[in-house]
């Protein structure tokens, strides 16, 4: 594929609705980039956000995040992690693309 079709197709395909199976990794990755995420947050280490990574070990464990973060996440955040930053609310996410990128997040 011509890098050029494959950069057109990378940029129209935000709901990644097409994306195969063991592309899970990828298409979380590509959603925290098109919603901003990445600016704030990287994978493994602590930028303006918490790592990704460590946002897992914190909440994976309990059950209960699985359902509460796409709250906080659009609500944002301050304090919880001692960021000298605070996180405004991200209401730029649908339902099912919080679904997606929360349970992404919780398998870094
Ligand atoms: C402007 C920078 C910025 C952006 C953009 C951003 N974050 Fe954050 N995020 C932060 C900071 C700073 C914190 C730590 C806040 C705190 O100390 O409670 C944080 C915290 C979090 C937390 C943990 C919240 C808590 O209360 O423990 C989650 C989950 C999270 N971000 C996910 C996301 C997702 C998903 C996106 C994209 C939709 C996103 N963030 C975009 C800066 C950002």
């Amino acid at each position: 594929m011509k890098p050029t079709v494959y950069l057109l197709a990378a940029a129209v395909a935000p709901t990644l609705a097409l994306a195969g199976a063991g592309e899970d990794f990828d298409r979380g990755y590509e959603l925290a980039g098109t919603k901003g995420c990445l600016e704030c947050h990287a994978l493994s280490y602590r930028y303006i956000g918490p790592s990704f990574r460590a946002l897992a070990e914190t909440y994976r464990l309990d059950p209960d995040y699985r359902r509460r973060l796409p709250y906080i996440i659009r609500g944002g955040s301050a304090g919880h992690w001692g960021e000298r930053f605070v996180m405004w609310p991200q209401p730029q996410l649908t339902d099912q693309e919080m679904k997606l990128l929360v349970d992404w997040i919780l398998s870094q």
